[in-house]
């Protein structure tokens, strides 16, 4: 239906405004001053000019931040000019980048990134996450989120691996399922970004070429795309960088025979950020933006997301189809799948204005970042902090910017660019304070004072250091070394060098690497990724035993550089002998303990039943969490030894126990075999497959 409508629409539209609709532009372009003002007088012959499909604000930025009804009303008032002004009445449909939460409204609750949900590995929860996201950016008047990411963490140097829900492709599948389903259902457009390989850039530089293998490909990097458009993802935004040396936005291998042949994608896919412009200033792989438009629309870029120059990109896509470089067909389909796009978001009909209020979601932003807290060591049971004297500091202990990293308020995140506001969090420090027990006193001091610090830490019977990474999207968040500050490692060092016992809180993106010699001293290690609005309450009560530390690692944790993307899924090495890793995928400790009975495995429709019974031998409630992992039969390719195909999970209080089952889907058992330069198919392989939790196995012929 929506098709249909879309149809009678596109059948009244001129060349010029197909066109438009296949442009997205900034919405500075309708502002006063061209930047984060009121909507200007002149919008409206703006919109007759630049007939644009889709107005953008990526990142964020707001306007009128400190008007509560800033956002609301001027996305609703670009709304009506659009209604007024494009053909047929249809307005542009607005898009951003709410990756994890609506995080440039003032009053916005900012959720965990993905690498923290990953480590919770709850996609019930991505899911709450999802349509409560939605349900914000609806009450702001947007329709089109650009997220999730579906890309793997399987390069910690790649900055945006904090963006990623970890590194392996079944688990990730399952979360970007959820997250799907959850905004959808809030009614906004859900964007599988970025397609395909933008996660594995060589040397984890953004945007460098990516070498990818066929088999690769298939079992790699697809997996969470699949189950993105299986879910009904409504719009996929193509990898801004190059796989085997092509750009991808001039790939019509992957953006069309593998997004719409091979996984059946019918949506709209748009481009990266000024991606047909960098073909010709960036990769030099095109001469002119005629050329550039041409392969890539033709390639299958739908949408154009044009910053800059949306009045250059329609003169070039014009000339482009004039000259039949671009068929009318092609053109009218990508408008066509815009205008659809479009009906499907109930655009073409008048609605009610959303209300301008953010709903209260600190609850569950605060069970969120609780979910995702993952205790790496606790020597001589350091953690929980139960009595005593407690010093806190480092400076992640009170930093909002630290704490909610990249894509708040603007790309670069609070305290980097031009940040108008800062979204109010829950600290560490100040949680610690104000939440601790009878029997514990907490003193806290910002770091850069070395003599007070090391006074406070003589008064100290435990310190609790909390270091972290400046926030930081795109390029320049690339972190080579996985280090942190020469400043912060040398706080580490002074408060080690106190001997009292140091709980160190790492508030990061990606694992970092500690020097040795102090990672041996630390009495605790607890990895809170980049937690949210509500993390430091969550810490608080983890820290003190109210909680306990719910997630586990989402990838691999190396031990040195060299080490950087290994990964659970690792073929075995000619050479015999493969790095372990410093903590393996799935690794974290709690306040309690889990057994696990025999596993079982029986082969059900579709799939394969894996059965094991979980049991909390501890004394403490806690949330048990095993991967299941798969061996195939011998391939003739290179394959993981294990493959992490789901994972069982179920919070337990002591004593309690749990028989928990989940079904493989065949497709996670699938090989895809052939020659190194293709072409690979993809099946289901005869022979034994052994399936494994928590070291216990069962196997079962096909
Ligand atoms: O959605 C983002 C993308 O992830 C990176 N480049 C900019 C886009 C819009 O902000």
């Amino acid at each position: 239906e929506a098709e249909t409508r879309a149809r009678v629409v596109m059948a009244k539209m001129t060349l010029d405004e197909k066109i438009g609709q296949v442009s997205m532009a900034h919405f500075f372009r309708f502002l006063e001053g061209g930047r984060s003002g009121p909507v200007a007088a002149s919008a409206g012959s703006s919109f007759a000019q630049l007939l644009p499909g889709a107005i953008l604000n990526g990142g964020g930025d707001t306007p009128q931040p400190n008007k509560p009804l800033g956002w609301a009303d001027t996305l609703r008032s670009l709304e009506e000019l659009g209604r007024q002004h494009l053909p047929g009445g249809v307005p542009a449909v607005f898009g951003t980048d709410s990756v994890h939460g609506v995080g440039n409204v003032a009053g916005a609750t900012l959720y965990p990134h993905n690498l923290g949900l990953g480590a919770a590995f709850d996609p019930a929860l991505t899911r709450e996450i999802a349509l409560a996201t939605a349900q914000d950016m609806r009450a702001m008047n947007m329709d089109w989120d650009f997220s999730p990411v579906a890309d793997l963490g399987r390069d910690p140097r790649w900055g945006r691996f904090y963006e990623t829900f970890g590194e392996s492709p079944w688990l990730v599948a399952d979360q970007i399922t959820a997250d799907v389903l959850g905004l959808q259902a809030g009614g906004v457009a859900a964007t599988l970004k970025h397609f395909v390989g933008y996660g594995s850039p060589s040397l984890g530089r953004d945007r460098a070429d990516a070498e990818i293998s066929l088999r690769a490909l298939h079992e790699l990097y697809l997996p969470p795309f699949k189950a993105g458009i299986r879910a009904g993802a409504m719009a996929v935004m193509a990898n801004s960088g190059s796989v085997n040396g092509l750009p991808v936005h001039a790939s019509r291998t992957l953006l069309t025979d593998v997004l719409r042949g091979e996984l059946g994608f019918g949506g709209l896919v748009v481009s990266d950020w000024n991606d047909i412009d960098r073909l010709i200033t960036v990769y030099k792989t095109h001469a002119d933006l005629v050329r550039a438009a041409a392969d890539s629309v033709n390639a299958g870029i739908d949408l154009y997301m044009v910053p800059y120059d949306v009045e250059k990109y329609a003169a070039a896509l014009k000339e482009a189809v004039q000259g039949q470089l671009i068929t009318q067909a092609r053109l009218d389909e990508a408008a066509l799948r815009m205008l659809t796009f479009k009906a499907e978001l109930n655009l073409m009909d008048a609605r009610p204005a959303g209300s301008g209020v953010l709903a209260d979601h600190r609850a569950l932003a605060k069970r969120a970042a609780a979910a995702t807290l993952t205790l790496l060591e606790n020597d001589s049971s350091a953690l929980p902090l139960t009595r005593g004297r407690v010093l806190v500091t480092g400076p992640a202990m009170d930093s909002a910017a630290i704490q909610l990293g990249g894509w708040s308020v603007n790309w670069q995140g609070v305290g980097r660019g031009n940040v108008t506001y800062v979204p109010k969090v829950s600290t560490l420090a100040a949680a610690l304070k104000a939440s601790a027990p009878a029997g514990v006193s907490v003193s806290a001091l910002p770091d850069g004072k070395r003599g007070a610090l090391l006074k406070a830490a003589a008064n100290a019977d435990k310190i609790v250091l909390a270091l972290g990474e400046a926030p930081a999207a795109e390029s320049q968040a690339n972190n080579p070394n996985l280090a942190l500050p020469d400043s912060q490692i040398q706080l580490l060092r002074d408060v080690l060098g106190t001997g009292k016992p140091v709980v160190l809180v790492l508030v990061a993106g990606r694992p970092i690497l500690l020097p040795e010699d102090l990672r041996n001293r630390l009495a605790a290690l607890v990895m809170a990724y980049l937690p949210g609005s509500e993390g430091g309450a969550a810490l608080a009560d983890a820290l003190y035993g109210r909680a306990g530390f719910a997630g586990r690692l989402p990838f691999t944790w190396p031990g040195s550089l060299g080490e950087a993307g290994l990964s659970a899924d690792r073929p075995p090495e000619g050479a015999g002998e493969a790095p372990l890793p410093l903590y393996p995928l799935g690794f974290g400790l709690d306040y309690t303990r889990f057994a696990t009975s025999a596993v079982t495995a029986s082969t059900v429709p579709g799939g394969v039943s894996v059965s094991v019974t979980l049991k909390n031998v501890g004394e403490k409630t806690g949330t048990g969490t095993f991967i299941v992992r798969t061996s195939l039969p011998p391939t003739g390719n290179l394959e993981a030894v294990k493959r992490p195909v789901g994972v069982v999970r179920a919070v337990l209080k002591p004593g309690e126990s749990r028989t928990l089952s989940l079904t493989v889907p065949a497709e996670r058992l699938e090989a895809f075999t052939g020659d190194v330069f293709g072409p690979v198919t993809g099946s289901v392989l005869q022979g034994e497959y052994r399936f494994e939790v928590d070291g216990k196995q069962a196997a079962l012929t096909f």
